[in-house]
């Protein structure tokens, strides 16, 4: 994975922790470009990212475990600032002489940190006495010699050892949201300790990245494929900026996106963006292959192929291309490099709708492989896409077809979009939209009865979803007022005659998925 170089940066070395990219995200929102890496990266890897500070993650293992990941040499060798965090404090001080041991029970919660009578510039604007998040097991016995305690909590005499070198400990998670102010204590480390000046920027990154794609397309020809979605609007804008005339986008109406959509994106980039773009309406062909199909997977296999071969007939009409832009984010690489045996576990594996054409003739582009997907929406706003646009909520790329349970027809389409139109509405109207990760209307395959007026109906059973979410790893099902759950399901009872019931998914992933297929 080539890393991109910043004249500042941060690297987050990871243990094995599913909060490394939550530490990223934090540094990053502090406007200091940062980059995880294995615990095992060689130097020259991290070297040409030119850092400016170090933070080592938490992670699952006890130090005096064998085989336990450690720091590696560079960490120490460099002189660089560096920043433990839970089993990155423990790792500094069993590598430099201290003593860590199993904690005589397990801190786990809430817990009140007092800061010790040598102020540390890590504190700086902070109160002497704060809440923050602990979760471990070991605890640091005895520091290393040159280090002193800077702070105590009940249980943790030592919660957070520092020294002169600028190499500072923390027992608690500063990047969690139940740490309130530990977004803060990260920004210290960032602007106190490492000196950096907060470059990482929206517009920075836009004249970053036009400059590199220049130098990596020349003359050449770029596609990007549209989704309508805010990543690959993003990336093809960037792309735009760029280069202009010599991307085309391709829009696939697969007939299976929301009320408006395919007019809507039509809109935003041939006539607002001026971009060349060339629309397919393959809703025909989509609905002709799904017919029948009933498996959720099937339909998710069928659906992909069929995009491919519409895309690359669509492709070999434009005649040369040298490239294929992609809207890849920083999640997806992190996870694909899990993957191939990083420390961070794997959580699900991700669906890249469509996958890639099999045998491809051009070269990959993907500007926003390193951004998280709030970035993203900046950089667009950056780049002049429409709010609209920027902040729509994902969408996933099979479309309502998972959202239908059981054989996807026109008649059920039309179904769900109506009631999907109806929350839409209705969330907007609320002002939630943009506070949810997701919410939408699934149909199911049960038919109920009731009763409207004096005539008995047996209509469909519709779902309504909604989720508030960091990043579609893990959600939370959204609280939403009654008001508006009841707004919601009188218009869809009222409004969509073929439905006469509908419910709340109240289930949060894990263990449920967001989609319902
Ligand atoms: P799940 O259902 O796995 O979804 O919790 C997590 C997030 O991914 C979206 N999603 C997809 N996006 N192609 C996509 O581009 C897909 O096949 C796909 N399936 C799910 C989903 O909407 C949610 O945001």
């Amino acid at each position: 994975m080539a890393s991109e170089s910043k004249d500042e940066a941060v690297v987050v070395v990871d243990f094995g922790s599913q909060y490394s990219r939550l530490i990223a995200r934090r540094v990053r929102e502090c406007r200091v470009y940062c980059e995880i890496v294995p615990h095992d990266a060689p130097w020259e890897r991290v070297a040409s990212l030119n850092p400016r500070g170090i933070i080592l993650s938490g992670g699952p293992a006890s130090v005096y475990d064998v085989g336990a990941p450690l720091a590696p040499a560079w960490v120490f060798e460099s002189r660089l600032p560096v920043l433990g965090i839970c089993y990155g404090l423990q790792v500094l001080a069993h590598q430099l002489g201290g003593k860590v041991v199993p904690g005589s029970r397990r801190e786990y919660g809430h817990t009140v940190l007092h800061q010790n009578a040598t102020r540390s510039p890590l504190f700086a604007d902070l109160p002497s006495s704060m809440t923050v998040w602990m979760s471990h097991g070991d605890q640091v016995m005895e520091m290393p010699p040159g280090f002193r305690s800077l702070a105590h909590t009940d249980n943790s005499p030592i919660a957070v050892m520092g020294n002169d070198e600028g190499i500072l400990g923390l027992q608690f998670h500063p990047e969690v949201v139940h740490t309130p102010q530990g977004k803060k204590i990260i920004e210290n480390f960032l602007y106190h300790i490492c000196h950096c000046r907060g470059t990482w920027t929206p517009s920075n990154f836009v004249e970053d990245s036009v400059g590199r794609i220049r130098e990596q397309v020349r003359d050449g020809k770029v596609i990007c494929a549209l989704s309508g979605g805010v990543d690959s609007a993003v990336a093809a804008a960037l792309i735009h900026r760029a280069v202009g005339e010599q991307l085309t986008c391709i829009f696939v109406n697969n007939g299976l996106l929301r009320r408006g959509e395919a007019q809507e994106v039509i809109d935003t980039f041939e006539r607002n963006l001026k971009m060349k773009l060339v629309y397919v309406d393959a809703t025909e062909r989509f609905l002709t292959r799904l017919g029948g199909v009933v498996d959720p997977e099937k339909k998710r296999r069928a659906i992909g192929e069929e995009f491919i071969r519409v895309f690359e007939e669509e492709a070999a009409r434009l005649g040369r291309v040298d490239f294929l832009a992609q809207g890849t984010l920083y999640p997806d690489v992190i996870e694909s490099v899990s993957a191939e045996g990083n420390a961070s576990a794997v959580i699900k594996s991700h669906h890249n709708v469509g996958g890639l054409p099999k045998n491809m003739t051009f070269s990959l582009i993907e500007p926003l492989r390193y951004l998280f997907k709030d970035e993203v929406r900046e950089v667009g706003l950056a780049l002049g896409l429409p709010e609209e646009m920027v902040y729509r909520q994902p969408f996933p790329g099979p479309g309502l077809a998972i959202r239908i349970i059981g054989e996807v027809t026109r008649e059920r389409l039309e179904v769900l979009r109506a009631c999907d139109w109806i929350v839409m509405d209705e969330i907007k109207a609320a002002n939630l939209y943009r506070e949810l990760w997701q919410s939408f209307a699934v149909l199911t395959d049960t038919r109920s009865v009731g009763v409207m007026g004096d005539f008995r109906t047996y209509g469909y059973l519709v779902a309504v979803r909604a989720v508030t979410s960091e990043d579609a790893m893990t959600a939370d099902w959204a609280r939403l007022p009654y008001e508006v759950l009841a707004k919601i399901s009188n218009r869809i009872v009222n409004e969509v005659p073929q439905v006469n019931r509908v419910v709340y998914d109240i289930t949060s992933k894990p263990p449920g998925t967001i989609e319902w297929e």
